[in-house]
Parts: structure tokens; sequence; C-alpha cells
């Protein structure tokens, strides 16, 4: 008898940890790698978290997480996203955001139904789509449109069978924000042809540049048809905190709560708590902010400057998405050449998808200090490529 059900055997594991797995073998690694800050949480939140574990406040909370936390997220999707979103039935309080993506896939999808993911992407869109039974259809951003993903892209993918679009704004791995103009167009599409939206504003917060972050669910024929996906992990720095939340309407929350209730029954209560603080946290999201895009500002000025590599300016996140292909090796060969020549961590570009073959995702939340001497690196590198 075959042991492992036909869904799991369909996914591949990430390979982004196959990258850290080959770097622990080596020695005097810099990690341009990591999908997450290296900063600390803002004191507040921790103090909150301490607070709460003396308190003894270790119990489950409610399914749909604490109500003073789904107030204070209602608070803020209405001042920072303009999206309304009734505190009691249509907030849901997740176990990270990676929790929301799984509970709004398999709360949309069935077997064999479409749904439009933007490659390069996150690498949990495609495993979680076969999961739930869905097909996956990848929708390619360019280079040349600074990996916006197009509505006229998405548009030439549609089928009968099409049910969801997965918009990813700031993206990971490519920085690219998506134009306020293209969101529209892409919701006029959603409403012609009754489409969901999963809405994934993880890095909403990290945005350089004056550009703005604009969602989809606060154009008001989309809130029903939306499934906005966000969370703590990256502009507060919890990632091990794992805390999320999703906003949709009260059908489909409730709907998400029924697989949220049997498998994970709530979030981390401790981490619920903690969270309260966020409201008061502003400045110190601003200042790691302003960090990240000094780093991006560095490293896109340096890259462009080392012969055979060439990178877009990244609007968000805290990744740039360099081309590579005038190395002719592969964005494999390339990352593992790199990590065993210049000791160097970076994560080739295809695993983010097909059309990332010929990138590599370098990501800057390490120090200045491990960029400089990382570029310094990637540099004697290209030049012993003899290009
Ligand atoms: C775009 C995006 N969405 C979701 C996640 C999942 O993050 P978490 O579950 O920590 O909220 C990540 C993590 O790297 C991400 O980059």
């Amino acid at each position: 008898m075959k042991k492992i059900s036909d869904r799991v055997c369909k996914i591949e594991p990430s390979g982004i940890r196959k990258f850290f797995d080959l770097a622990q073998k080596e020695k005097d690694i810099i990690t341009l790698g990591i999908g997450e800050p290296d900063f600390d949480v803002p004191e507040k939140i921790k103090d909150r978290a301490i607070r709460a574990i003396e308190n003894s406040y270790n119990h489950y909370t409610s399914n749909y997480g604490l109500l003073e936390l789904r107030e204070k997220i209602s608070k803020k999707l209405r001042k920072f996203n303009k999206i309304s979103a009734d505190p009691e039935k249509e907030i849901l309080i997740t176990t990270g955001s990676s929790e929301g993506l799984d509970l709004a896939f398999r709360t949309l999808l069935n077997p064999n139904d479409e749904i439009l993911i933007p490659s390069p992407s996150y690498v949990s869109y495609i495993p979680t789509t076969l999961l739930s039974g869905g097909i996956p259809v990848v929708v390619p951003a360019y280079e040349k449109d600074e990996f916006r993903l197009l509505p006229e892209e998405i548009e030439k993918r549609l089928t009968k069978r099409t049910k969801c679009i997965v918009l990813a704004s700031p993206n990971n791995p490519t920085g690219a924000v998506l134009r306020r103009k293209d969101i529209e167009e892409i919701a006029d599409i959603a409403i012609k042809n009754d489409l969901f939206v999963i809405s994934d504003e993880l890095y909403e917060y990290l945005i350089y540049d004056n550009e703005e972050h604009f969602s989809i669910a606060s154009i008001p024929e989309m809130k029903e048809r939306t499934i906005t996906v966000n969370g703590f992990s990256k502009s507060y720095a919890m990632t091990g905190l794992r805390l999320g939340y999703v906003a949709a309407s009260e059908e489909i929350i409730e709907s998400m709560m029924k697989i949220h209730q049997y498998g994970m029954l709530c979030a981390p209560s401790i981490s619920q708590y903690a969270a309260l603080e966020f409201e008061n946290c502003e400045k110190d999201v601003k200042a790691m902010a302003e960090i990240y895009e000094m780093r991006r500002n560095l490293l896109y000025k340096r890259l462009n400057e080392i012969d055979g590599i060439s990178a877009v300016k990244p609007k968000g996140a805290f990744y740039i998405f360099p081309n590579i292909k005038q190395s002719k090796l592969s964005s494999e060969n390339f990352a593992e050449r790199l990590l065993k020549e210049a000791k160097v961590v970076v994560i080739p570009g295809n695993i983010f998808g097909k059309d990332g073959e010929g990138y590599v995702r370098i990501s800057y939340s390490t120090s200045t200090e491990n960029i400089e001497k990382a570029l310094e690196r990637i540099e004697k590198f290209m030049g012993n490529l003899n290009l």
C-alpha cells in the first residue's frame, strides 16, 4: 500500500532550506539568504509578552483570537488600509500569515479550480494550492516591468475554471510594489469574471521611495471577494512569535474559522497579548524600514557596478533580485558556486517560480558591514568567472 497521500507526493520540500543546509557545512559564511528581520522585537512588545507570561495568560483564547486584538487590527485596517472589517465577524487571528494563506486556499478552492499565482513569488503559494486540490497557473512578472504583475498578463490566463488571483505586494523575492492603477484594473477583472483575490500584504510597512501601499479590499466592490492576509512577522520582527491575521467577509471568515478551529484551535496566546502593543510601535517599524532602505540603496548601487550583474531597484520588502544571466550559469549553479567559492549565501531565483531562473534573491536583513563584505566577495567571484 502507498503510504503517503497523492497530494503530499505532489509537493517538494522548500529549496530555501536546502541552501541553509549546504551553508552549515561551510565556514566563514556571510548569509544574504535569510527571509526574516535581523532586528529584535520592539521593546514594548517584548515587555508585554513577559507580562503575559507572568500573568499566566497561557490559556486558549477565542478561536477567532482576542477580541481586543481584533479591535485594534480593525482600527488599523480602517486607518492604514482603508478597509472596513467588523472585529467580531470579519477578522480572524492566525498562526502567522502562513496559516492565513493555507486557510484562504483551502476555503476557496474546489478540486481543479485554477488559481493565478505571480511568478516569481513566495514559495508557499503553489504547494498550498496543490494541497488544497487546486491547479496553480503561474502569471509571469517581468524584469522590464520592475517585476510588477500586470493586469494584461492576468487577463491572458483566465479560463472558465479560474477561481482566484493571488496578489503579493510588496513581493518576496523581487521587492516589487504594485501600482494603484494596476490593482484597480485587476479589481475590474475580478469583478467582471466573478473571481476572488487573496492579497498577501505582509510587507506593507516596508516600502521605499515614497511608494504607496494600496489594499485591493479598500475598493468597495472588492471587499466581498478579497481575503486580505497579513501578520506581524516582518514589520514587527516577530517571525518566531507566529502571529498573523486575515480579513474578509463574514461568510468567508466563518468558513476559515472552521478549519482553524479544528487544525489550530487558536493562535499562540502569549503572542496575541504581546501584539496588543503593536499600535504603539510605529516609531520602531519606521526606524527598521529606514535602515532597510539604506541597505537597499547600498546593494542597488554596488551590485549594478559589478560586471555581469544588473538589478532593478526594489520598492519594498527586504530583498533585491539581481539578474545573473551574463554569468551563463543557472540560478542554482550560480548560488552553489558563490557559496563554495566566495562563501556567500544567496537563494536561487528559480525556487520562487520558473520565471525566477537567471536571477538570485539577496536579502538585506543583515548588517551593512556584512553586506559590504559580501559585495566585495561577489565582485571577486564575478571577476574570476572571466566573462
Ligand atoms: C510574502 C510572504 N507571505 C507570507 C510569509 C509567511 O510569513 P509568516 O507565516 O511568518 O507570517 C512570508 C515569509 O517569508 C512571505 O515572504
